[in-house]
């Protein structure tokens, strides 16, 4: 959600910040804007739309330099329009800054700066912070005000303020939303996420909530809003420019669709061993506490939390915990009952979400315990908890989470039989079972991947359709959240819901008209009978009824309209093979459609704000 860049260094800062700027795009925005400083003041270039837009100007009319902060926008205060893009300046334009989060108390700071004579230009709630920061430079050196105006702000921000007075610098900070500091050779590079800066340096240094960057070529400076010094090494980050390009696949989440398998593998190595399931020191610790825990709330939004539904199921089921899986932005407001003895598993991609990072505080300042299982390495999650299982899926680029989800689905496998065996739930036949199914789960999903000719056969049948439903029972009950929730995330044109297949009856069977397509999950499960006497229901109201069943399932060819084959394998393991044919139909609905894959409209990659 609204990217950020800040560069310093040899290069030109224009192209530079441009480039980067594109590699944030997944995280969705409606406007662009870029500040430079020329050598002898601040010019500012902004455009409503795509940065193409701003990049054609920018050709048309250049701006040169060496020092220069870019943004991508995405609307909370004010319209998407040119004027409310950032960067904003203060009312001299010695001052440029932009800003990814939300000001709460803006509207009171900015009646004060309006009483004290400063003019806005814009509706947005940013615009406050570079005119506080001017207030205060009146009296203070530029850090010191910087520093003041930072305390005043109340909500969330990651900022990056350029100065004409002070050029050999940039400064960030942040408070909610995340900021990183890529460190090059001669150049330095502030960013919100780390592919931004990966074509100049894997080097990157992650600041912390209440904590400021002083940036300038031979690197950064960093101290606490109180002026404390911070010590903090670089992490090096393993994954490179290639693993972030499209590598000839026509969208980012074609190509992270096709790199489901490798992704597993990921999750997998090093911690799936043929009679064992190992973790690092630190976690094989938690879980052997977490072994004895009666009770685990599972935290997350959207994508994450559909997997952590079907972790409720895995680990009720076979390793005997009982289970809450909450969406985080509920938790958070709820009053829920929370003690020492309770442990909070936080499903997060980016890390970065905010209501899952608040559920996660809530729940340490109630003296629970947390395990994250989450993608981004150094990311505001996995540092809050107290132990963290990382997805190792790399860069997930398009907004539309695929191979996050199943390998978040793969990392709940292994928890779920690393307890289970530790609570002595899993009998040895079924741990030896499992263990060589969960093994076989990347080729499953590598073969599954080769319906995808029949899935877009099936998908352009349907293309047409505005309404769909997702049906599912038991461990496939979310794997329908999931399809539809895939469904009309990238394809805006389309309503489709997901629903218990058991509850059709309860309600939404009212809906059903001739041609009214039902995606059916009906692999191997006790319940099969039961899903097929739903499938049997839509039909005889003459919907059509597209069903994604299990290879050699020849009799439900009778009940179905058109059948998506997949490899079998044990109920336990199907969401995360049942995924590859939801996801794929989503995306040749959306292609069929000619929808904007990888940035639907209105949706962001991360959202840092609540
Ligand atoms: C859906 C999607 C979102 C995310 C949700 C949580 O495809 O991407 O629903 O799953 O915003 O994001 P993370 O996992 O980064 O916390």
């Amino acid at each position: 959600m609204c990217g950020i860049v800040g560069y310093i260094g040899k290069a030109p800062v224009v192209s530079t910040v441009l480039d980067s700027l594109s590699r944030l795009e997944y995280r969705g925005y409606d406007s662009a804007g870029i500040a430079v400083f020329n050598g002898r003041g601040i010019q500012v270039r902004k455009r409503a739309g795509k940065l193409k837009e701003l990049a054609s100007s920018l050709k048309r009319q250049p701006l040169e330099g060496r020092l220069g902060v870019g943004h991508t926008r995405w609307a909370t205060h004010g319209e998407p329009s040119e004027l409310n893009a950032h960067p904003h300046r203060d009312c001299t334009g010695e001052l440029a800054l932009v800003h990814n989060g939300i000001i709460e108390n803006y509207a009171e700071l900015k009646s004060e700066l309006l009483g004290r004579g400063h003019r806005f230009r814009s509706q947005t709630d940013t615009e406050v912070i570079v005119h506080l920061i001017e207030e205060h430079a009146k009296q203070l050196p530029l850090p010191e005000a910087f520093r003041r105006a930072l305390k005043e702000l109340r909500g969330s921000y990651a900022v990056c303020l350029i100065a004409a007075s002070d050029p050999s610098r940039l400064y960030g900070a942040r408070c909610g939303s995340p900021l990183i500091v890529g460190l090059g050779r001669g150049e330095t590079l502030l960013a919100s996420d780390v592919p931004a800066v990966l074509s100049r340096t894997r080097r990157v240094l992650y600041l912390n909530d209440q904590e400021i960057a002083e940036i300038s070529v031979e690197g950064a400076r960093v101290t606490t809003l109180e002026g404390k010094p911070v010590v903090r090494k670089p992490v090096v980050v393993d994954w490179d420019v290639a693993s972030a390009q499209k590598d000839g696949h026509a969208h980012f989440m074609l190509k992270e669709i096709h790199e489901q398998p490798a992704a597993i593998e990921q999750t997998l190595t090093g911690r799936l061993g043929h009679a064992q399931i190992t973790f690092d020191r630190r976690t094989s610790a938690f879980l052997k506490e977490l072994s004895r825990t009666e009770r685990l709330i599972i935290l997350g939004c959207g994508t994450a939390y559909h997997a952590g539904l079907v972790g409720e199921y895995m680990l009720e089921e076979v390793a005997r915990l009982p289970v809450d899986v909450d969406l985080a932005s509920e938790f958070r407001y709820r009053g829920a009952m929370l003690d020492r003895d309770t442990t909070v598993v936080a499903i997060t991609q980016s890390g970065e979400t905010a209501d899952t990072l608040a559920g996660v505080k809530l729940a340490k300042e109630h003296g629970a315990k947390v395990l994250a299982i989450c993608n981004v390495m150094g990311s505001s999650i996995a540092r809050q908890a107290d132990a963290v299982l990382y997805t190792h899926a790399g860069p997930e680029i398009a907004v539309a989470s695929t191979k996050a989800y199943t390998s978040q689905l793969t990392a709940l496998c292994l928890l779920t039989l690393a307890l289970g065996k530790l609570r002595g739930a899993i009998p040895a036949a079924q741990w030896r079972r499992h263990l060589a199914g969960l093994q076989a789960v990347p080729g499953l999903v590598r073969n599954a991947l080769r319906a995808e000719p029949a899935i877009k056969q099936a998908a352009r049948r349907y293309a047409s359709a505005r309404n769909f439903y997702y049906l599912g029972r038991r461990y496939n009950y979310p794997s329908a959240l999931e399809g539809a929730l895939k469904l009309k995330e990238i394809c805006p044109l389309i309503h489709a819901e997901g629903y218990a297949a058991g509850e059709m009856k309860h309600g939404p069977i009212s809906l059903i008209r001739p041609g009214w397509p039902v995606v059916f999950l009906a692999t191997g499960s006790p319940v099969y009978e039961k899903i097929v006497s739903n499938i049997e229901e839509v039909r005889a109201r003459k919907g059509a009824c597209i069903v994604i069943a299990s290879e050699g399932d020849r009799a439900i060819r009778r009940h179905a309209d058109a059948v998506i084959s997949v490899p079998k394998t044990e109920e336990f393991f199907s969401p995360i093979v049942n995924a590859v044919p939801l996801q794929l139909f989503a995306y040749h609905v959306a292609r069929a459609n000619k929808c904007d894959i990888d940035q639907p409209p209105n949706l962001a990659k991360s959202v840092t704000v609540e």
